[in-house]
């Protein structure tokens, strides 16, 4: 099977060309001026910016959390994704039962996304305990096919200090990725109680018991624990703050190496004034790390301009509103934390970043596709377009505008975070090995059609 994909702009992190695409048997064949191939199937790209598959290594499908369970499935959440121009994911784990070995969840995720996922997907392995069982069967997974690793410093299942050294010091040895939800769980728990104690139970107050601090914080810990460990790959999740990058900087310019930083659309788009809307609305947006500030948007884009930043993705996590409203109306401890995102994500980072001038279009292919892929060890399978790659891409129209409404989107949560939001640039079409799996925004795949990466140990360069 041969498509040929003409008359596109072909976009990398190094350049753009005007060339010929050739795909064959779902793989990328050649790129060329003017390629021909009189058995192939051609697809006018129309002048449309052709685009590396775009990975969001950060989702939470079919998450159990406390009573709820997100409400996107793999097959919901990834269909939702794929009409947003996403076309791999990695899902973060849930934790487990108590105690339970790593691999408990593992089966536990294949079950949920085997069969189900329309889109190419891999799992982060979670920890929720440490001993020398768990490091074991983490060196073992991190050798076989689950690189990457993620601890809590807050929530229930959060990992103390000197476990999380102690994982450092395992990841360390084998090259995976250790992936850290930072956060002081201390000062937050006495400031949520403080509050709450106060009759200050609004949704404002998710945001000020989590003050910038209370990240950057435990960011400036996670780096020195990693300097006692001889710098793993340490990747920071959802970095949300101008005080953490501040961390971060300082900790690159004193010679930290391999620390790679995740944002999410939300936090470059949204701030926390969303919490004062009425009738409860503010509660759609309790997520944590919670919205910050402008100033703290405008940091992180300056820090994806300048490379600090290295992924952008979005913790999707929906919940239903009324069950927002059912647990958390009351009282803001106890609103179900997380929100939608997924289908929003390409097209907001190319609205608001390339579109506005806030980042180069080489930028916007580096931290949606190539970082992701690199450090998640997935490219060069993924995250490029190079001969010998999957064809996974999207033509994106850079003409067209579009306004963000619930009814045009897929997941199941029934809003979105983005509700009215206006952007630059329609993905006209979304192809994955080969197969387009989505034009004009109607879905044409299958429930299934994803099959799960086994990955590699990505191969990093220390910085
Ligand atoms: O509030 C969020 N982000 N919920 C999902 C779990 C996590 O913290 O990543
Ligand atoms: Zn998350």
């Amino acid at each position: 099977m041969k498509t040929i994909i003409r008359n596109g702009v072909v976009v990398d992190s190094e350049g753009s060309v005007r060339a010929d695409l050739l795909i064959e048997d779902g793989k990328i064949s050649a790129i060329g001026s003017h390629i021909e191939e009189m058995d192939a199937e051609v697809i006018d790209a129309g002048g449309k910016l052709i685009l590396p598959g775009p990975i969001d290594v950060h989702t939470h499908f079919d998450l159990q959390a406390g009573p709820l369970r997100a409400v996107d499935d793999f097959y919901q959440g990834t269909l939702a994704a794929a009409c947003g121009g996403t076309t791999t994911i990695v899902d973060h784990m849930a934790f487990g039962p108590k105690d339970c070995p790593v691999g408990h969840q593992l089966k536990e995720y294949h079950r949920l996304a085997d069969g189900n996922a329309v889109l190419d997907y891999g799992f982060h392995g979670v920890l929720q305990h440490v001993d020398k069982k768990v490091l074991e069967d983490m060196e073992n997974l991190i050798l076989s096919g689950i690189p990457s690793f993620k601890a809590y410093m807050t929530y229930d299942f959060r990992l103390p200090d000197d476990e999380i050294l102690r994982v450092m010091q395992s990841v360390k040895k084998t090259g995976g990725v250790l992936t850290v939800h930072a956060e002081n769980h201390q000062v937050i728990g006495h400031l949520r109680k403080k509050f709450v104690e106060e009759g200050k139970t609004g949704a404002i107050y998710h945001a000020k018991s989590r003050p910038a601090h209370t990240e950057a914080e435990a960011v400036g810990r996670l780096i020195h624990l990693s300097a006692m460990a001889d710098y793993p790959n340490l990747y920071l999740v959802h970095i949300s703050t101008k005080e953490s990058l501040m961390e971060i900087r300082k900790a690159r310019q004193n010679g930290a190496k391999n620390v790679y930083v995740e944002t999410c659309t939300q936090y470059l788009t949204l701030t926390e004034d969303k919490y004062l809307l009425p009738e409860h609305e503010g509660l759609k947006y309790v997520m944590s790390p919670p919205l910050r500030t402008q100033e703290d948007c405008d940091a992180l884009w300056e820090a994806i301009g300048e490379g600090l930043v290295s992924v952008v993705g979005t913790d999707h996590c929906p919940f239903f509103f009324e069950d927002k409203v059912k647990y958390g109306a009351d009282d803001f401890t106890h609103c179900p934390n997380g929100g939608p995102g997924v289908e929003e994500r390409v097209r907001l980072l190319f609205s608001e970043g390339v579109m506005k001038k806030r980042i180069t279009l080489q930028k916007f292919v580096e931290v949606s596709s190539l970082n992701p892929a690199r450090i998640m060890g997935l490219y060069p399978k993924k995250g490029t377009l190079r001969p010998g790659s999957d064809a996974d891409l999207i033509l994106m129209d850079t003409k067209k505008t579009g306004v963000f409404h619930q009814e045009h989107l897929h997941g199941n949560a029934g809003y979105s975070l983005y509700e009215g939001y206006a952007y630059t640039g329609e993905i006209g079409l979304v192809m994955q090995r080969g197969k387009v799996i989505v034009k004009d925004g109607k879905f044409l795949g299958n429930r299934g059609d994803g099959e799960f990466m086994s990955r590699d140990i990505p191969e990093l360069e220390s910085k």
